[in-house]
C-alpha cells in the first residue's frame, strides 16, 4: 500500500501487495523495503518476523468524538422503542445530555477517559485519530475538550488531529437564536488558532440543527480564519451539506448517507473526501448506510472511520466497521483498505505521512494475525491485531502466542 492519494473512483479497486516482504525501519521511519532473502543479509539490532501474516500501514481514524464525559446506554431503550435520533436530541437528550454530562466532568477526568478510548483504538490497529470537540457548546468546556486532545496527543504514541465541533447543537437557551450562538462560536477561532488547538472547524448540518446557510456562513469565517473545513452533512435528511462541502472547498465531507444524485457528481469532481460511517447507520437502525458504491463508481474518494462517539456510533473498532462497509456498503477490500489508511490521511490533512507504507514515511505499521488483506472484513466483530508499530515502536502486542 504505497500510493500517494488521494486514491480516487476505480483505483481504490486496485490495492498493491507485496508476498514476503521485508520492511527496514530506522528510528521512527521506514527506511528500506525489499524482499525477506534481500533483508536476510542486512544488520539489524531488532528483528520482528511477522510469520507469514499480513502486514499493512496502520489504519487512520479519520472521523470520532474522542473527548466526553458519561455516557448514553439508558437511550438504548428509547431507540428500541423507535423514538428517532433527531427526537431524542429536541427532547433535550442525545448530544445535549452527553454536552451536560461533558461540561461536569473535571478535565482530568476527561484526559483519562479519552487516554483509555485511545489505548482501546491502538489495540485495534490504530495510529493516527482524529479528534472533535463539541460537547461543550460554550466557551469553557469547547477549550476543555480541546485542551484535553492536545494533552492526549502529547502523553499517547498515537497522533491525534483534532477539530473544533462548536457547531455540534444548539444549546437549549439559543433554541429561538441559533445564529446567535453561531456568533458566539465563531469568537473562539482566534483564541483556538492561536493556542494551536484545532486544525479544523465542523459543523452538524442537519434539520433541527444548523442550515445549509447558517453553515456556509458559519464556515466561510472560519475558512477566513485559515482553518481547514469539515462538515456533518447529508447523515439523516439530505439538505444539500454535501454540496456545500465540495462549494467551500473542505477537506472532506463526514456521514453522506442521504446525498442527492448531483451531490455524488459534485463530490467525484473535487478535491473533497466523502468520509462514510456506515457503523452510525447500523447503530441508529437505519435503512440507509451511505452512498459510497455510487460515490466511488463515479470518481470519487472515499475514506471510512468508525465516528466513535457516545450516542450513534460507540465503538472504537475500525475493523468491525470494515466488515460494515463490506456488506452493507458494497465496498471491495481493497477499497475498504484504502478508506482506512490512505484516504483517511488525506481526510485529516496527514496525507504526506500516514495511511501508507513508502520510503520516508512514519513507521505506523499493523502485524495481522491474518493470511491476507480479504480476512480483516471478512472475520467481523473481534480484534485481529497481533503487532502494533507507531512511529517504530510496537505499541500493542497480543498475548500468547498461538
Ligand atoms: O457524528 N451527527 C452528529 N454528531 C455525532 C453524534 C453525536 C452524539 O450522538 O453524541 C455523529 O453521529
Ligand atoms: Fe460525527
Amino acid at each position: 500500500m504505497d500510493k500517494k492519494g488521494p486514491v480516487k473512483g476505480s483505483d481504490m479497486g486496485e490495492l498493491t501487495v507485496w508476498r514476503d516482504a521485508a520492511i527496514g525501519v530506522k528510528n521512527d521511519t521506514v527506511v528500506w523495503i525489499g524482499s525477506s532473502e534481500e533483508a536476510s543479509i542486512l544488520e539489524a539490532s531488532q528483528i520482528i518476523d511477522a510469520k507469514g501474516r499480513l502486514v499493512t500501514p496502520g489504519l487512520v481514524e479519520p472521523h470520532t468524538h474522542l473527548v466526553f464525559g458519561g455516557s448514553r446506554e439508558k437511550e438504548m431503550a428509547l431507540k428500541q422503542q423507535g423514538v428517532p435520533y433527531l427526537e431524542i436530541l429536541q427532547q433535550g437528550g442525545g448530544i445535549l445530555s452527553t454536552v451536560r454530562a461533558t461540561q461536569n466532568t473535571p478535565y482530568d477526568e476527561l484526559l483519562e477517559k479519552a487516554l483509555f478510548h485511545l489505548d482501546r483504538m491502538a489495540m485495534h490497529g490504530i495510529t493516527t485519530v482524529e479528534a472533535k470537540s463539541g460537547y461543550g457548546l460554550n466557551r469553557e468546556t469547547e477549550l476543555k475538550q480541546l485542551q484535553v486532545a492536545k494533552e492526549a496527543n502529547e502523553q499517547h504514541p498515537l497522533d491525534i488531529v483534532s477539530t473544533f465541533l462548536g457547531a455540534h447543537a444548539i444549546p437549549p437557551e439559543y433554541k429561538d437564536d441559533p445564529e446567535a450562538f453561531l456568533d458566539e462560536m465563531c469568537e473562539l477561532f482566534d483564541e483556538i488558532k492561536e493556542e494551536n488547538l484545532a486544525e479544523f472547524v465542523d459543523i452538524f448540518t442537519e434539520t433541527g440543527v444548523f442550515s445549509v446557510p447558517q453553515s456556509r456562513k458559519y464556515l466561510l469565517k472560519a475558512k477566513e480564519k485559515g482553518f481547514g473545513l469539515k462538515i456533518h452533512a447529508d447523515e439523516i435528511d439530505p439538505l444539500g451539506g454535501t454540496e456545500l462541502a465540495v462549494e467551500l472547498g473542505a477537506i472532506s465531507g463526514d456521514h453522506l448517507a442521504v446525498t442527492s444524485d448531483e451531490g455524488i457528481q459534485k463530490l467525484a469532481n473535487s478535491n473533497t473526501i466523502g468520509v462514510i460511517l456506515p457503523g452510525t447507520s447500523f447503530y441508529l437502525g437505519k435503512d440507509d448506510y451511505g452512498r459510497a458504491r455510487e460515490m466511488i463508481d463515479a470518481g470519487a474518494a472515499i475514506a471510512i472511520s468508525t465516528d466513535f462517539n457516545p450516542g450513534s456510533s460507540v465503538t472504537e473498532n475500525l475493523q468491525l466497521i470494515m466488515s460494515i462497509a463490506a456488506l452493507k456498503l458494497k465496498l471491495s477490500p481493497e477499497e475498504i483498505w484504502h478508506a482506512v489508511t490512505v484516504n483517511a490521511a488525506h481526510a485529516i490533512g496527514r496525507g504526506n505521512v500516514a495511511g501508507s507504507i513508502a520510503i520516508g514515511r512514519k513507521a505506523d505499521i499493523v502485524m495481522w494475525d491474518a493470511p491476507n488483506y480479504l480476512y480483516i472484513p471478512y472475520h467481523y466483530g473481534v480484534n485481529h491485531t497481533n503487532t502494533v508499530i507507531k512511529n517504530g515502536q510496537v505499541i500493542y502486542e497480543r498475548q500468547t502466542n498461538r
